[in-house]
């Protein structure tokens, strides 16, 4: 068990384990001094239980051997001063106020203090100087495999929902800040539905669908994207611009580069369109830290500025 402060809600709790722990032990040394009381003396004859088998068989009511007892007392003792100088009695944090966080707090100041000297040299770099650098990129890439494998795909590749890292189109934008920004304090994305965008009905996001698709090139129903279009300059342009480029400051995407997180099927476009889509990076920054932050951002630097 572990100290956390505030751990119960209730002061009952800290006193039930406090109580029931110590009541615990001293029972303990009530038994022992019960079953180890009256020694008879070594010249007198040792009761027997009174039980008989195999006719001449008895069960005499020999005292515990000393040495046996001294180890329960010995155990008791042992148990007295744990319970007061580590963590047992309910918040108690223990005399020498030792704990797996303390612990773990101090493993980690000296991890830190450890990588110093390597995190301080890649501080004053900026990113674009560090994704060149293959020591820093490879810790980059560790950290990668560690955080963020889990969602994005081991090789930063992604998948449907989560952005393909390794390409050069951004949702939210590939400089240095911008990145450092997503990774650290995260991003929502939200693309409203086709009712808070205030569209009538399936007409209307057939039609826009159409339109979106002659965005990107794509086949289309050139008198269904004419009037999704009209949809387009009311409702959508706001976000994803009139040209349909994407606006990195909300996160809107690029609809012109047929690459789609959601997938680029008619079907996949009309449901984005219809039911729209949320969308969540969380933040890494205080967890991680700011040096991490930076190599992480620097290894995804790296993927998509290859020279
Ligand atoms: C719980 C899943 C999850 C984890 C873990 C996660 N991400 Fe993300 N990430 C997302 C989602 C979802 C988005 C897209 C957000 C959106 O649609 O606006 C995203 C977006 C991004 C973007 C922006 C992409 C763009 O096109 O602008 C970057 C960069 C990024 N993540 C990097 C990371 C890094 C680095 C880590 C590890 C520290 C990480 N992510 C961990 C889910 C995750
Ligand atoms: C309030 C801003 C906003 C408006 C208005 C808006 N969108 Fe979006 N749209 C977004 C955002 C943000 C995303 C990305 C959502 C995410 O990251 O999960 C998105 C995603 C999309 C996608 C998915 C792209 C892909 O790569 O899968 C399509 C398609 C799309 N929007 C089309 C439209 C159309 C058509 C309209 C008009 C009817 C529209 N949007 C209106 C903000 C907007």
């Amino acid at each position: 068990m572990y100290f956390v402060e505030g751990v119960f809600t209730s002061s009952f709790w800290d006193w039930f384990i406090t109580i029931g722990t110590l009541l615990s032990i001293f029972a303990c040394f009530l038994l022992i001094v019960w079953i180890g009381g009256d020694r008879p003396a070594p010249d007198q004859d040792v009761e027997t239980m009174g039980h008989v088998w195999d006719e001449d068989l008895e069960e005499y009511n020999n005292p515990l051997p000393m040495w046996w007892l001294q180890m329960f007392y010995i155990t008791l003792v042992f148990g007295l001063f744990y319970v007061f100088l580590y963590p047992s009695l309910g918040s108690f944090p223990g005399l020498l106020k030792e704990s797996q966080i303390v612990e773990y707090e101090r493993e980690m100041a000296s991890a830190k203090a450890r990588f110093a000297p390597t995190y301080a040299r890649y501080g004053q770099m900026d990113i674009p100087e560090l994704a060149k650098d293959p020591a820093a990129t490879q810790i980059g890439q560790r950290l990668f495999s560690t955080y963020c494998i889990a969602c994005h795909g081991s090789d930063a590749g992604g998948v449907k929902g989560y952005p393909n890292l390794r390409d050069d189109d951004w949702l939210w934008g590939g400089e240095p800040t911008q990145l450092i920004e997503t990774i650290a304090n995260g991003r929502n994305g939200l693309m409203p539905s086709a009712e808070a965008n205030r569209l009538e009905g399936d007409a209307d996001v057939k039609a826009v669908t159409q339109y979106v698709l002659s965005l990107s090139g794509r086949e289309h129903d050139a008198a269904a994207a004419e009037q999704g279009k009209a949809v387009y300059g009311k409702v959508c342009q706001a976000c994803h611009m009139p040209d349909g480029t994407g606006m990195t400051a909300l996160g809107a995407p690029n609809l012109t580069d047929d690459i789609w997180l959601y997938g680029g099927t008619v079907a996949e476009i009309e449901q984005t369109i219809k039911h729209g889509r949320q969308n969540r990076m969380p933040a890494h920054g205080e967890f991680l830290g700011e040096e991490k932050v930076k190599l992480l951002s620097a290894y995804i630097y790296s993927l998509s500025n290859k020279e």
